[in-house]
């Protein structure tokens, strides 16, 4: 399916993080918060500079002809106060089907920071597409990101389409509920 998303992502800000467009010269003050091993506990390691680096300049280049089906935000994460770098926003569009991951340095966590993250992702999302059904996948262990899901509005399913990219067997499967959906 064709799709109408932007195929870069906006800059923005929330009350104490930036967020722009991850470009090649943001990977140098990046590299601190994200070669950081205890950021993956649970998800496919950097092994090493060059190897962050390479992602970096896949992910920039885009889906391309590869996934023409696809559109990517890729957004990289600065704290205001200080200028660091702190992490990176993922953002995969297939048509309405939109899936994101975040990933922040460990020295930024438990300070509501990944919640402030999410929620700005949330919506530039909604804004860019209205009508997004928007999916995260972590693994089984993963308590901060399922607990940081919960709080936002995110919901656990077993219903989920086959083309999330970033499924692997066993994870848990996340949606933003709509207002409908939301517990009491
Ligand atoms: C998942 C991740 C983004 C969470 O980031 P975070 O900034 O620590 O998340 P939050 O601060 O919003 O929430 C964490 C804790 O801070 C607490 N918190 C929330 N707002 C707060 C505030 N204003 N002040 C202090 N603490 C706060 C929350 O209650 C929460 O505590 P709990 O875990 O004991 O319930 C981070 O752990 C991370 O980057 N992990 C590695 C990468 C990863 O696994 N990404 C997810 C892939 S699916």
């Amino acid at each position: 399916m064709p799709s109408t998303v932007p195929s870069a992502g906006r800059r923005g800000a929330s009350a104490r993080l930036r967020f722009e467009p991850l470009a090649a010269a943001h990977i140098p003050r990046l590299i601190d918060a994200l070669l950081d091993p205890a950021v993956y506990a649970w998800i496919a390691p950097h092994r090493d500079e060059p190897s962050f680096r390479a992602f970096c300049a896949a992910v920039i280049a885009g889906p391309g002809d590869r996934f023409p089906d696809q559109t990517w935000w890729n957004h990289a994460i600065w704290e205001r106060s200080t200028g660091e770098g702190v992490g990176r926003l993922e953002t995969t569009f297939i048509g309405r089907q939109v899936e994101i991951a975040y990933l922040l340095g460990s020295l930024w966590w438990h300070r509501g920071l990944g919640s402030e993250a999410l929620q700005w992702l949330v919506s530039e999302i909604q804004t860019a597409v209205p009508d997004a059904v928007i999916w995260a996948t972590v693994h089984p262990q993963n308590l901060p990101s399922q607990r940081g899901l919960l709080r936002n509005g995110f919901g656990r399913t077993i219903a989920f389409p086959e083309t999330l990219r970033s499924y692997d067997s066993g994870d848990f499967v996340y949606r933003l509920l709509e207002n409908s959906d939301a517990q009491t």
